[in-house]
């Protein structure tokens, strides 16, 4: 039992380490996505303010957080994708930065990401900026799961 911990420890920091490493900047449109740690991000930045998210539960381990509400003339402003998967359970922590590039994108109107997990724990928080404002940004804190997709729409008004 004991020797079976060690291998799944062993192999959390190596999947870790593998997937903090990714850092995925999405050609075509502005939202940067940057795998990070909840718990570093507090520390790193103790002063921000961490707003959740409101989220509909669907069916079984789906989820749709959503943020502010459309408003006449609002288009998808930027809006990204992505799929991971696991042989091993993971904490898993996901920044959504919107512009990319840091600065003032679009008027911000509606939020909305759409996510699929294996198991039904998690929240996403706005930790910078928001709706009503020119950038945002998102962390979406999803545990003890084999597998996480999401896809993100970002609405404005430009
Ligand atoms: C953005 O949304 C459009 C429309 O749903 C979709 O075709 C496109 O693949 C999306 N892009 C990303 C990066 O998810
Ligand atoms: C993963 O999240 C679960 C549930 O919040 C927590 O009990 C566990 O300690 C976390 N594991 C790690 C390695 O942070």
């Amino acid at each position: 039992m004991k020797l079976l911990f060690v291998i799944f420890f062993v192999t959390f920091i190596a999947l870790s380490s593998a997937f903090v490493a990714r850092n995925s900047l999405i050609d075509g449109n502005e939202i940067q996505t940057i795998f990070t740690n909840i718990e570093d991000f507090k520390e790193k930045y103790p002063n921000a303010k961490i707003i959740p998210m409101d989220y509909h539960l669907k069916a079984d381990a789906t989820r749709s957080y959503t943020l502010g509400v459309r408003q006449t003339g609002d288009t998808v402003v930027a809006n990204t994708s992505n799929k991971n998967s696991w042989p091993v359970a993971q904490n898993v922590t996901t920044t959504l930065t919107y512009p990319s590039s840091g600065g003032s994108g679009a008027f911000l109107t509606y939020i909305l990401i759409n996510c699929e997990q294996s198991s039904n724990i998690g929240q996403a928080y706005v930790t910078y900026g928001g709706i009503h404002q020119h950038f945002i940004q998102i962390v979406i804190d999803t545990r003890i799961t084999t597998y996480f997709n999401y896809a993100a729409f970002f609405y404005g008004i430009k």
